[in-house]
């Protein structure tokens, strides 16, 4: 049975695999030979999402043609949505080391080759007209667009090969690629997925949308990231053990599974929405959840704009069923948890904290309530901020 395709085609019909052993042997012989450039975590991470599958159809980092059609209609050269541009960055003076042709080694911090590139393509580009195209401003404070000014004038694009999987600590156990998740969903007999992203711990109304999801699905594939956050977010190991804590008192265990989503965070709201769907299709989610300010940050993208995105796609080319929900919280009258859709009391009634507001209580030492947040959970937070 071809695992790949079972549950719900890939994007572009085929799950990507550049983690090859022959090619590994191939490249590992001759690495003295080799020209070899220093990569940061960032694009560690999106090598081996581009070399697992999770990043399919890529085969590599993105040529001109490809970029430049991310960044001015959300499709890839092919026709294929796709709204993130996956790059490689490097500074001038490194590029005017390479040429195309080469096959250039990515070496990490650590001194590991996590892969190879064999360079089709080096261009410079415009980062202001980035910035504006995928975050929709040009504020360096938006961690996102910081992170672009920050980075090297050139792209590099062409091809890639894993040549050693990047390690994840602690959360070794949740690590999948697509092609294991697809197998595990088989293995357990759900037919329908629903993928939930997150970069923070969950939340009660994290767990509500899971849970009123899990009403009209076989399973639930709980995928937080935990590559690269911007500072003040939870850590992920903290993340990591509220997960845990989260799904043994609260959760169907045969129901649910958890495994890392090992990305960076964009902070790119509408565009990443569009984009953490199509990831989770590969990965082999049937439905997706996008609630209230999906990927967002500070105040640059409206409430439910994650959502109004996916009116300008075709959805059967998304191929992912999507999930919108309300803005949701726990109502004291409704003695529930609720949503926008379903509560008609007053806001006053509303349990609603901002991230800023519970990071400036953990920091006071102050447990966010249960109607926030699981005991356990709260507990395991409080902990972490002490700790850390
Ligand atoms: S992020 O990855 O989208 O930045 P976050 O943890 O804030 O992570 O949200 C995860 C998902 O839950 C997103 O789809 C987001 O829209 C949704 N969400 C978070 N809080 C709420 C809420 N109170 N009501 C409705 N949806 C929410």
């Amino acid at each position: 049975m071809d695992l790949s395709k079972t549950i719900i085609e890939p994007h572009g019909g085929e799950l990507i695999q550049r983690e090859l052993d022959d090619v590994r042997e191939k490249y590992l012989q001759k690495i003295d030979k080799l020209p070899e450039i220093l990569i940061s975590t960032w694009s560690i991470s999106d090598l081996e999402l581009i070399s697992n599958g999770g990043f399919s159809p890529l085969t590599g980092f993105m040529d001109k043609r490809n970029y430049e059609r991310v960044l001015k209609d959300m499709h890839l050269a092919n026709g294929l949505p796709w709204t993130i541009p996956i790059t490689l960055s490097v500074t001038k003076e490194i590029a005017k080391r390479l040429r195309v042709g080469d096959e250039v080694l990515l070496k990490g911090e650590d001194g590991i080759y996590y892969g190879v590139i064999q360079l089709q393509e080096i261009y410079e580009y415009d980062k202001k007209k980035e910035a504006q195209l995928v975050y929709q401003t040009t504020d360096p404070h938006h961690p996102g667009v910081k992170k672009l000014f920050e980075q090297g004038d050139v792209y590099l694009a062409g091809p890639i090969y894993l040549l050693n999987r990047p390690k994840h600590g602690d959360f070794e156990k949740y690590y999948m690629d697509p092609r294991q998740t697809r197998e595990m969903f088989t293995n357990l007999g759900w037919k329908t997925i629903v993928g939930f992203q997150t970069r923070n711990p969950v939340h009660r109304a994290h767990e509500y949308l899971q849970k009123v999801a899990l009403e009209s699905v076989d399973g639930l594939l709980l995928n937080p990231l935990v590559g690269e956050t911007k500072k003040d977010d939870i850590p992920a190991d903290v993340r990591m053990k509220s997960y845990e804590v989260l799904l043994n008192n609260y959760y169907p265990l045969d129901r649910v599974r958890l495994v890392i989503y090992p990305a960076a965070m964009r902070y790119a709201g509408p565009r990443e929405a569009v984009f953490h769907a199509i990831v989770r299709k590969n990965f082999g989610c049937t439905h997706f959840i996008v609630g209230r300010d999906h990927a967002g940050v500070g105040n640059y993208y409206g409430t439910y704009d994650a959502q109004k995105i996916f009116s300008s796609f075709d959805l059967d080319a998304i191929g992912i069923k999507l999930i919108f929900f309300e803005h949701s919280f726990f109502c004291k009258r409704c003695n529930n948890m609720a949503s926008l859709k379903t509560c008609p009391h007053s806001e006053d009634e509303r349990v609603i904290f901002s991230g800023t507001k519970v990071r400036e209580m953990l920091r006071d030492g102050i447990q966010l309530p249960p109607e926030f947040t699981r005991p356990e959970v709260a507990e395991v937070l409080l902990k972490g901020k002490t700790i850390s």
